[in-house]
């Protein structure tokens, strides 16, 4: 095998010439000044912006030329992105190393859609879990599905890790002004019982709803709660008796009024005690973090209704087939994964941040934490080879305008290139009251002030303008060219929920398919779950575990120390 050549006998990403056009390209542009772009042009800022559905995407401010863009289209073209996008829509196994579909976009399809795995159209089977969950939801919601003893469901507690806990209670609070406010919902996934202690501790087990949110269903940390949680629930509905076999069996009867499952796998559903005609399924097609517009948001559903739910649906197919239609010169989702592509591989920026001036989204950097570093975190291709350029970037973010009182100075004078999308809203939510409608407009005169300063900065002239004493003016000079992408709507709503996320899940896969690496599986999580398990006899018992290194060893031995064992 040639070294410039892929096991699969593909030309290597970084051999193709459309690689070395870009690597050639980033040489001769050297430092791009945004300040000259926009001079040079002044239509830069008309001519740089998208729209996809409710979304108007700005990406003047990025470190790009007209040809830059025309390369790095080129490069997805050649890398053959959208071929791969037909096979992820058409069903195929696009992902390899586990052999699965990978059909989010199908939770989304409308009922009359053909979507079809191994031959079998699932869109019918996807509405018929939607047409449950929507009758379990508005039976919770109307009071008609009561607790054990008779009294209404007034708690949810979601208990899930990963994706089956980031997207629900990031949709859920960005949707909070949607939910019905006399509900509890509340979210539990670490398996520090601290997470389910104050999750429930307020809480009356006669009203309280535990759904129980597993792909697998096999989660030691979920299955661990849940555990607890019905002993919880048990010994709260018994009065803290202890337990006869009578009462055993109306623990039973209580199990299946508290507790519904979320899962793909109805075996260990029922192994666990939980009905099986109280779950709701989804399929191995969906990977847990595209999965929370399946059954998964379940909770969800029941805070915001079925219909508002189906409208955060509608959003993401909006995306969606804005995705699978849209040429590559309007093509959002492929437009920002282009822009990361640039900055991750020709100019070395190992992070991107993503910054919401929205409190409704301070759970958004999470959520694509997930989305992103668990797809794109790899480094051996989908031939098998170890790939030999950069793959994702560390995600991270927290809402406006608290980053910019704790780590924006970084951004903007430090010594790293860190991109970043801007998220923000014209209209605050109706139901904020006056005065905290008119704080809309200093929250977005901050998000507009930010890309502003971060792209144009402020020169040492314009410094010393003001005055300032010459040993000052580096300190007080910022140099700009921080590129951004400024992502604009009118309000937070359901719809625009969905298709914010659609666009995230899809400019990921536009980045896994120009990398080559298989965005769907999550090999690199197994190994620690498997230590994990050897280890904690280490810790309860002291048992001696073979393959303990020597300085996980010793601190086991001083955990046990400490823990007066
Ligand atoms: O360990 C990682 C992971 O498999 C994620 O991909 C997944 O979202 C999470 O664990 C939870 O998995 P499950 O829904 O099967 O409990």
């Amino acid at each position: 095998m040639k070294s410039d050549m892929n096991a699969d006998g593909r030309t290597r990403l970084d051999q193709t010439p459309e690689w070395t056009a870009l690597a050639e390209h980033r040489a001769k542009l050297g430092e791009v000044r945004l300040r000259e772009l926009f001079d040079a042009d002044p239509g830069r800022a008309a001519g740089h912006t998208m729209r996809v559905g409710d979304l108007h995407i700005d990406y003047s401010k990025h470190l790009v030329t007209g040809e830059t863009l025309r390369l790095l289209r080129e490069l997805a073209a050649a890398a053959d992105v959208f071929g791969l996008r037909d096979a992820m829509f058409r069903g195929d196994k696009i992902n390899t190393t586990e052999d699965r579909a990978v059909l989010h976009t199908a939770l989304r399809a409308p009922r009359d859609a053909v979507i079809e795995v191994d031959g079998e159209n699932v869109v019918p089977a996807v509405h018929a879990v939607l047409d449950k969950m929507a009758d379990f939801a508005e039976r919770v919601r109307s009071g008609a599905w009561t607790g054990h003893t008779g009294r209404r469901i007034r708690n949810v507690v979601n208990i899930g890790i990963g994706g089956s806990d980031l997207g629900p209670a990031m949709a859920y609070e960005a949707l909070r002004g949607y939910t019905d406010r006399d509900l509890t919902v509340r979210f539990v996934s670490n398996v520090d019982g601290a997470d389910l202690h104050e999750a429930t501790r307020d809480l009356d087990p006669a009203e309280t709803l535990f759904i129980i949110a597993s792909k697998t269903f096999t989660t030691i940390e979920t299955i661990t709660n849940a555990t607890s949680a019905r002993s919880w629930l048990l010994d709260g509905l018994n009065g803290g008796a202890s337990r006869s076999g009578e009462a055993e069996s109306a623990g039973q009867a209580a199990v299946a009024r508290h507790f519904v499952a979320l899962s793909t796998n109805a075996g260990k559903v029922a192994e666990f005690g939980i009905d099986t005609a109280n779950m709701f399924e989804f399929w191995d097609w969906v990977g847990g973090r595209y999965s929370f517009d399946s059954a998964i948001g379940l909770s969800l559903m029941i805070a915001v209704g079925p219909d508002r739910f189906r409208e955060m649906l509608d959003g993401f197919h909006l995306v969606d087939e804005h995705f699978r239609t849209a040429p590559p010169e309007s093509n959002v989702p492929l437009l920002l994964g282009l822009l990361g592509i640039w900055y991750g591989n020709f100019h070395d920026a190992q992070s991107h941040a993503v910054l919401p001036y929205s409190h409704y989204l301070s759970k958004f950097a999470a959520y694509l934490q997930q989305l992103d570093m668990e797809s794109n975190g790899k480094s051996v291709g989908r031939d098998g080879e170890e790939v030999r350029w950069q793959t994702g970037p560390v995600v991270w973010g927290t809402p406006g305008t608290n980053g910019q009182h704790a780590y924006y100075q970084l951004i903007h004078q430090g010594t790293k290139l860190i991109p970043a999308d801007f998220i923000g809203f014209a209209e605050p939510l109706p139901e904020l009251g006056g005065e905290l409608q008119a704080q809309h407009d200093l929250l977005m005169a901050n998000f507009f002030a930010q890309t502003q300063a971060l792209a144009f900065g402020k020169t040492p002239q314009e410094v010393r303008a003001e005055g300032v004493p010459e040993e000052l003016v580096a300190h007080k000079t910022f140099k700009g060219d921080h590129p951004t992408t400024t992502i604009l709507a009118r309000r937070l709503t359901p719809s625009v929920l969905g298709q914010l996320v659609a666009l995230y899940e899809h400019k990921v896969f536009v980045q896994g398919a120009v990398w080559n690496i298989d965005s769907f599986d999550q090999w690199g999580v197994e190994l620690g779950k498997v230590l994990a398990k050897r280890v904690e006899p280490a810790l309860t018992e002291g048992a001696e575990v073979p393959g303990l290194d020597a300085s996980t060893k010793a601190l086991v031995a001083k955990y046990r120390e400490l823990r007066g064992r």
